[in-house]
């Protein structure tokens, strides 16, 4: 016997039946961001790696310890997508969307790869549903985004999530709040922990996040982001908040969040879930004014988000997953000595109806029959015996009530759709 192979570590399987929930999260997805005007984007999982360097950022954790990079044959860089955020801006300026009509809105469901240590609610290959609105600088647009991601989450049942919000700034205060920052940090250098030390250099804003307890002292007297916000950045930010309130959005401003991906301006925000231990953040999102022109297109504006879909699941209310995971199917099994090519042919008569049937292929008893059908979590079982052949009848079988009725062939498919 061969070794047995298994899936390369911090991937997995998506098995049957928990593939159910993971489609029926995607409809809600797809049909949320329809009504909001969003499409579909489809964008290769491979990219020239330089294109991360440059949004993401080369400071970054994501870019700097976790792509998956490779040479390919003809020594080309290449890097699995860590997110999709450049992807979808690279395809806009590649295909120069900048001239269609604006904003282009566009959602993405797929796998994204980051090598990092594998743990609950985090994988090397994760999931995600993320939305991009494309070309709209105002801060209604900021609003939107986030009714959108909080109606889909009400919408798959969730209850008191708060969005935490923030603004970074443009880049001016960004700089300003930048040079600030450092200045009051270098002094305190040797109090940091070694991950803020290394930060102070390349990436300070990203030492306000930081878990490490060491450096949590020294940032108690930092100086505040809000305070280097020149007037245009605080006035976009009070809009959006003006925003939110008129909509009823729970959200709570964080001054310490500034996320984790270089290409942010202004609005940024997260949403934590009470039960993921410490990978808690569902969702990621800001604006991204700068990222297009980076990559080489118009100076257009952006924002979006991204729902870790793994996450998700892993916390997703029990209402919609039992839902999502109800037998719609319907069985039919012949009894001996009818034969299984007789339930096989009035299965495909269910079908040409638009019914969903399981049907027994192989000639079997009824017991055994039955038992099947159960384990495959089907509601109604369809009996075909002699007696039901000879009358043009046939026999449902109810299983979770263990009641049953005979019934004219021809009134069947009715009964099926009617019943609940
Ligand atoms: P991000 O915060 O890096 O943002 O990722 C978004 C979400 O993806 C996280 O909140 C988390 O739920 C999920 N996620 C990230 N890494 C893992 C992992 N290793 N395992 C499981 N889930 C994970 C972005 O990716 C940005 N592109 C979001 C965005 C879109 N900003 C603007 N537009």
């Amino acid at each position: 016997m061969g070794r047995k192979i298994q899936a390369v570590k911090g991937t997995r399987d998506l098995l049957p039946p928990d593939t159910a929930v993971w489609a029926a999260v995607e409809r809600a997805a797809r049909e949320t961001f329809g009504a909001y005007g969003y499409s579909e984007i489809r964008t290769p999982i491979l990219e020239d790696t330089e294109l991360f360097v440059r949004s993401v950022g080369e400071g970054t954790d994501i870019v700097g310890k976790e792509m998956y990079t490779f040479t390919d044959r003809k020594g080309r860089s290449l890097s699995l997508r860590p997110e999709s955020t450049a992807s979808v801006a690279r395809a806009f300026v590649q295909h120069g969307m900048h001239s269609a009509a604006l904003p282009l809105k566009v959602y993405y469901i797929g796998p994204h790869f980051r090598y990092e240590r594998p743990q609950k609610g985090r994988y090397r290959q994760f999931f995600q549903i993320g939305a991009e609105l494309l070309g709209d600088a105002g801060p209604q647009s900021d609003g939107e985004v986030i009714l959108m991601l909080v109606r889909f989450l009400s919408v798959l049942g969730f209850e008191g999530l708060v969005v935490q919000l923030n603004t970074v700034g443009d880049e001016e205060s960004r700089e300003a709040y930048r040079k600030g920052l450092v200045e009051y940090l270098e002094p305190h250098r040797e109090a940091l922990s070694p991950d803020s030390q290394r930060r102070l250099g390349s990436n300070p804003l990203r030492i306000l996040d930081s878990k490490d307890p060491a450096d949590h002292g020294v940032l108690q007297g930092a100086p505040r982001l809000e305070d280097f916000l020149n007037a245009s950045s605080a006035g976009h930010f009070d809009a959006v908040c003006e925003m939110l309130d008129r909509h009823d959005v729970a959200y709570s401003i964080e001054p310490r969040l500034v996320r984790g991906l270089d290409y942010y301006t202004r609005t940024v925000f997260e949403i934590i879930a009470a039960g993921l231990g410490a990978q808690d953040a569902i969702v990621g999102g800001g604006r991204y004014d700068g990222l297009i022109e980076e990559l080489g297109g118009q100076p257009l504006p952006g924002i979006g988000f991204a729902i870790g879909e793994d996450r998700l699941i892993e916390v997703l209310p029990e209402r919609f997953r039992i839902e999502a995971l109800k037998a719609s199917l319907v069985a039919v099994a012949a009894v001996p000595p009818v034969s299984a090519a007789e339930a096989v042919a009035l299965a495909e008569e269910l079908r040409s109806e638009n019914l969903p049937v399981l049907a027994e292929l192989t000639d079997r008893s009824v017991r055994s029959a039955l038992k099947r059908a159960d384990r495959a979590g089907v509601k109604w079982v369809v009996l075909l015996g002699e007696q039901e052949r000879a009358t043009g009848t046939v026999t449902v079988r109810d299983l979770e009530q263990g009641s049953q009725e005979t019934m004219p062939r021809g009134d069947l498919a009715t009964y099926l759709r009617r019943s609940p």
